[in-house]
């Protein structure tokens, strides 16, 4: 019998990784020593953080902080069982109604982390007689959790609604639903709501609206892409995650009442997995109470996205489509994108680089993103980086920085 663990030898994401770590561009699994939010430490250096998806900045707010601790205090430090059982706390269910409220829906349940609700939605709903309608750029999550629930996948182009028509024409016989992010992870573009809100209503298909990197940014006090478009009545499901702008784990879908009990009781991610903790759930809490009653939080991390975003227009990178916190600056190759990377490192900025199958191939990109807490001053360092560093390795050509 051939042995299970010789394709280990083989594998080439292992040799590349092997090849990056001996040339000294191996950009991942950097262990910070320090991170105070907008600057981090890795291996003694300091850098401008501007890849985290820590949009609001309030992992390290003293109220976040605090009501972690008094959460342990009072719970201690896990809950040691599924909600299902012995792990619901009084916490997750204050949470679940202060979610619901804020995301404008009659119901929410939490789950450990965003992956997981994505794949317990999706896997309770959906089975071999249904079919998943999913924007070619949805999250990774979503593609497990369409594959494990054993649904049909079809697939549109991104953001293009005559493709996602024809999908739905030759589709309308089943059960359907369509399944997107609502602000694009990688790009930070937006789904088309409305349009895809009409085609729904068109052909019959339910919406499902992954708003991980939406919900806290988008929208009148951060209550999400639906209602930035004001359609959340229209938007069957959103799910968001706790993992980027509320500063904590774990994850959350909210919908109609009957549908998040009937997912309750479903869901085998959030069934047979143990709860999130006492102090996870305190700490979106927090983040709720300090967004709701300061929206200058949303107001600015917009703010300092757009000063970058326009200042690497005006340079000549093609941020793409970016609306949103995400920039991304598109490097193509994904040699020039790990040389970016590193040239970035060296110059006390850390970006992400994205490479396939992260995107397609010669799509690599790094992934910027920007926080309500970097300071102005921080901005300017970033964009004179991007100039720097842009220029010396020639991603474009010499033209003065204008900063706001
Ligand atoms: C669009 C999207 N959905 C789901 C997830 C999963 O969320 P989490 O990391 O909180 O499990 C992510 C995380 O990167 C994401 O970007």
């Amino acid at each position: 019998m051939a042995d299970l663990f010789d394709k280990i030898a083989t594998d080439t994401v292992l040799q590349q990784a092997r090849m990056g770590r001996e040339m000294g561009v191996y950009p991942y699994f950097k262990p910070l020593s320090e991170t105070e939010g907008t600057e981090v430490v890795i291996d003694g250096k300091r850098l401008i953080m501007i890849g985290s998806n820590n949009y609001l900045g309030l992992t390290t707010h003293p109220r976040v902080r605090q009501a972690a601790i008094e959460a342990i205090q009072k719970y201690g430090t896990s809950c040691t069982g599924s909600r299902f059982l012995n792990g619901s706390l009084e916490l997750h269910k204050e949470l679940e109604r202060r979610l619901a409220k804020f995301m404008g829906k009659e119901a929410a349940i939490v789950f450990s982390t965003g992956y997981q609700s994505n794949l317990g939605a999706i896997t309770a709903l959906m089975d071999k007689n249904d079919v998943a309608i999913c924007d070619k750029d949805v999250h990774a999550s979503l593609v497990d959790a369409v594959m494990m629930s054993g649904c049909q996948m079809k697939r549109w182009r991104h953001n293009d609604m005559a493709d996602l028509e024809r999908i739905l024409k030759e589709t309308q016989a089943a059960r359907c639903m369509v399944i997107v992010d609502g602000v694009y992870s990688m790009g930070g573009d937006l789904a088309k709501v409305p349009e895809i809100v009409a085609l729904c209503k068109q052909y019959g298909a339910r919406f499902f609206l992954d708003d991980a990197h939406g919900l806290g940014v988008m929208g009148p006090g951060g209550r999400g892409t639906s209602i930035h478009f004001n359609m959340v009545d229209d938007v069957d499901l959103i799910m968001g995650t706790f993992s980027k702008s509320f500063a904590s784990l774990g994850g959350v879908i909210a919908g109609n009442k009957d549908v998040i009990d009937f997912i309750q009781h479903h869901a085998r991610s959030f069934i047979f997995s143990a709860s999130m903790p006492a102090a996870n759930a305190a700490a979106v809490l927090a983040c709720l109470d300090i967004i709701e009653e300061d929206p200058s939080y949303v107001v600015q991390v917009h703010k300092q996205a757009a000063k970058v975003r326009t200042a690497l227009r005006a340079m000549g990178y093609n941020c793409g489509d970016s609306v949103t916190p995400v920039v991304p600056v598109l490097t193509g190759s994904e040699m020039n994108t790990i040389f970016a990377w590193k040239a970035f490192y060296d110059h006390g900025v850390y970006v992400n680089p994205v490479v396939p199958p992260g995107v397609p191939p010669n799509k690599s990109l790094l992934r910027t993103s920007y926080m309500a807490t970097h300071t102005d001053e921080q901005i300017e360092r970033v964009i004179k980086a991007f100039y720097e560093v842009g220029t010396y390795i020639g991603l474009i050509e010499d033209k003065e920085p204008v900063t706001a």
